[in-house]
């Protein structure tokens, strides 16, 4: 199916209205068997979109979820003058005529990763206008480190009104510099990069992010004719060039979805196999998983198998900046620690409000104690189903896992944050032998 892209159309539950009229009701203790297919990853496919904006020419990227938030930054990318069309897994892009649009704020406050669009306006056009992004369910999540990053190569920047204006301080090119991170932000790294391709001269990231999407991003880039050196480590080198060309391109598997569905097989004692994957991206969630006594068996390159077993032991975890344990699979361990024996220690280093979804595992009968940023899980024999809420897109899937396991039924409201993130979960689930439902209130 081929559709232009005109504003924001279909989605499965795109709102919190919609989320208030509609539950997914998980009946626990059903086995699961059989392979699943694993999406194009969500937040490399975000970057990809941003970065589309620097070249005038058409770019086709496939493999691209069908997701809300996808659907959200293609909105964004047509509102800042650009043509997107989805046929299919992909997405043609063509940003020939960008204006001095602002983003708009509807959008970009519902969708932290619209706001990386200010790295390529300020690439392309040296000048940009984008509102702040919202506020967010799981921290505060300030752009300081990118605002900083594009002062640092030369853009004066503004913050009016709710809305970050930046402009080149000498003629409309930004110019390389040498950029330390106090933090390796992902979201900074990949603004940084996206300005840095079309700057005068060259531009080092110290202390950069080292996550699989930003290697992503930056092959993108270099497909569109950019001097990228050394992503996928501290140090990154880019070398601006005047301007980039057309490219094709494929999204890299999706890390997070495939450990959320490795996390189904364990807390499930099921036997599933998930491709494509890029084991390498699973480094910490694999050495997690064999802790806690599940195998998982690696077959070629891009395809593994979980193998569930009956007793798990407790593990601690500390999220961490990649190749640290990812902060995005935080809720869905915490779900398959609570059945685990022994008291586990989950302390969250990334985000200083991501473990709202522990009161809700604790009303399915969990043993979850909460200081600051540190839970301490002691393992039960088994879960009960509950009516839960979800808080953010990651507690959302630790409430459908839990609802897996648990005896009886399991009722999951706010499921807008489950869409954001996980395409056709509910589909994928049930092919593997999963006993869920979405039900609509209004039809009673
Ligand atoms: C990205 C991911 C998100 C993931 C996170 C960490 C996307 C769309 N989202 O988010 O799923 O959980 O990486 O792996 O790719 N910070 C600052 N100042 C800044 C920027 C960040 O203080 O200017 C802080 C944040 O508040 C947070 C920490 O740095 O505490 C990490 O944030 P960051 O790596 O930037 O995450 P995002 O890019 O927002």
């Amino acid at each position: 199916m081929t559709y232009q892209i005109s504003s924001l159309s279909t989605a499965p539950c795109s709102d919190e209205t919609c989320s208030e009229t509609e539950v997914l009701q998980v009946v626990g203790g059903a086995r699961l068997s059989g392979q699943v297919p694993i999406s194009g990853a969500k937040n490399s496919a975000l970057a990809l979109l941003a970065a589309s904006l620097l070249t005038g020419e058409s770019c086709e990227i496939s493999n691209v979820p069908n997701l809300v938030d996808i659907e959200r930054m293609s909105a964004i990318l047509v509102a800042l003058g650009a043509q997107v069309v989805r046929q299919g897994d992909r997405l043609i892009i063509r940003a020939e005529h960008i204006g001095y649009a602002s983003a708009p704020y509807e959008l970009v406050s519902k969708l932290r990763a619209s706001f990386f669009v200010i790295g390529s306006l300020m690439g392309r056009c040296g000048r940009a206008r984008v509102p702040l992004p919202g506020g967010c369910a799981i921290g505060a999540r300030p752009v300081d480190l990118h605002v900083r990053g594009l002062q640092a190569l030369g853009a004066e920047v503004h913050i009016e009104h709710g809305v970050v204006e930046a402009y080149c301080r000498s003629g409309d090119r930004l110019e390389g510099a040498r950029i330390y991170l106090d933090y390796p932000s992902v979201g900074a790294t990949e603004t940084i990069m996206m300005a840095a391709t079309l700057a005068r001269g060259q531009t080092i990231i110290e202390n950069a992010a080292q996550e699989p999407e930003i290697v992503d991003l930056a092959n993108f880039c270099i497909a569109m004719g950019a001097k990228i050196a050394g992503a996928g480590t501290k140090t990154i080198v880019i070398d601006g060039v005047p301007e980039l060309h057309q490219a094709r391109y494929a999204v890299i598997p999706d890390r997070i979805e495939a450990g959320t569905f490795m996390v189904a097989g364990a807390i499930t004692r099921s036997t599933i196999t998930l491709a494509p994957v890029v084991p390498a991206h699973l480094g910490a969630v694999i050495a997690k998983l064999q802790e806690i006594g599940v195998r998982v068996v690696l077959e070629g390159h891009d395809q593994l198998t979980v193998v569930g077993g009956q007793n798990y032991r407790c593990a601690d975890i500390e999220t961490l900046p990649f190749p640290g344990f990812p902060t995005d699979m935080q809720a869905q361990f915490m779900a398959l620690l609570t059945l685990c024996e022994g008291n586990s220690v989950i302390k969250e280093t990334v985000f200083e409000n991501r473990l709202q979804h522990v009161a809700e595992l604790n009303r399915m009968g969990a043993n979850i104690k909460l200081k600051g940023n540190v839970a301490v899980v002691s393992g039960v024999p088994a879960l009960s189903g509950a009516p839960v809420r979800a808080t953010d897109l990651r507690a959302s899937a630790a409430l459908v896992l839990a609802g897996l396991a648990a005896q009886g039924i399991t009722t999951i409201k706010g499921l807008h944050h489950l869409d954001r993130g996980y395409e056709n979960i509910d589909h994928k689930l049930r092919v593997l032998g999963a006993k869920l439902y979405r039900l609509s209130l209004n039809n009673g």
